[in-house]
């Protein structure tokens, strides 16, 4: 047929919803394997050998596995965070990344708040007291929270999400808000609805004076291990952290002693250096712990977005469009 293009070879890595699935099954050869499943990941390589485009996420993409794929031009991620892939060498083969920044932003910033609120006010654990029959009088101050609304709120990465979240506590729940970022944001321009009502401190400032620490970094060379025992130990007697970024920017081992041993009151992490989180960390169960399955993005709306963006970054590259989400940080 006049002006069709070739027709690539795709490898989808991870469920792409069936719709998504359409669109690229409808121009593209698509291969489907889950190589966290063992008995798919000798169809996932075959089909790596020859792939000119990768969609899925939540798996390492490192140099040996790029080694396979000798043809790769294109890897289409469904996530916003890039540090599944090793991106100096997608640099030097040339290999574009994409990626899923803005759909998932308002999702993720709502289950932060959620950890924010949930630590606070010790929903979980409440919860549970009724569930398994335990209320069987009035609670006293042993089991009361803290509140949320008016307390000073510092957070650690103010990109989007970050912009997110400081949306909801200084707007919803009239909170100061303190970020550290490496530069600071002209709010008067760029985000006008939190002019005057967010400040760019240094770290060890805005631990010593938040309430609650909430990050929300990405992964990088510059963040791994930001929040350890120093950190911890700078925060004000009684605050609540969380992670809503990505596990590795905290040193877990830090992170419980300054819950066991430190004033530190609570924290709530969705996100943990491994996961899914190890069955033997002390994380899971411990009692002034509030640990969610990694679900920053993980509605029907949000997810469903990110695949059509995902899939959409992944057409438009491989009909030799500019796709409309380029992953900006590779060099060369
Ligand atoms: C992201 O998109 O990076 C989320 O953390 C899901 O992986």
């Amino acid at each position: 047929m006049a002006g069709a293009l070739p027709r690539r070879k795709v490898l989808v890595f991870r469920e792409l919803p069936p719709d998504q699935l359409a669109r690229l099954a409808a121009l593209h050869e698509v291969t489907v394997a889950n190589p966290r499943l063992p008995e798919q990941l000798p169809a996932f390589h075959a089909a790596l050998a020859t792939a000119e485009g990768l969609i899925g996420s939540s798996y390492k993409v490192d140099a040996a596995l790029l080694a396979g794929a000798p043809q790769l031009k294109i890897i289409s991620s469904v996530s916003v965070g890039v540090d599944n892939y090793d991106l100096a060498t997608l640099s030097a083969r040339g290999i574009m990344l994409c990626h899923t920044p803005g759909v998932l932003t308002e999702t993720t910033a709502d289950t932060v708040f959620s950890l924010i609120m949930a630590t606070s006010r010790r929903l979980v654990e409440l919860a549970n007291l009724v569930r398994e029959g335990r209320w069987t009088r009035n609670i006293g101050e042993d089991l009361f929270g803290t509140d949320v609304h008016g307390k000073t709120l510092g957070l650690l990465g103010f990109g989007r999400i970050g912009q997110a979240v400081a949306r909801r506590a200084a707007l919803g729940f009239g909170m100061p808000v303190l970020y550290h970022s490496r530069r600071a944001v002209d709010l008067a321009s760029d985000a006008p609805d939190l002019s005057g009502k967010a400040a760019h401190t240094p770290l060890d400032e805005l631990l010593a004076r938040a309430d609650i620490v909430a990050a929300v970094l990405p992964l990088s060379p510059a963040t791994r291990g930001l929040m350890g025992a120093r950190e911890f130990g700078l925060m004000k007697p009684g605050a609540i952290f969380v992670n809503g970024g990505r596990g590795a920017t905290v040193d877990e081992t830090a992170l419980l002693q300054a819950l066991d041993h430190g004033s530190l009151r609570a924290a709530g992490l969705d996100v943990f250096a491994t996961e899914p989180l190890p069955l033997d960390s002390p994380l899971r169960t411990h009692p002034k712990v509030t640990a969610l399955p990694h679900i920053g993005s993980a509605t029907l709306e949000t997810r469903h977005a990110m695949a059509v963006l995902a899939t959409s970054n992944l057409l438009q590259a491989l009909a030799g469009q500019r796709p409309a989400a380029v992953f900006e940080g590779l060099s060369g």
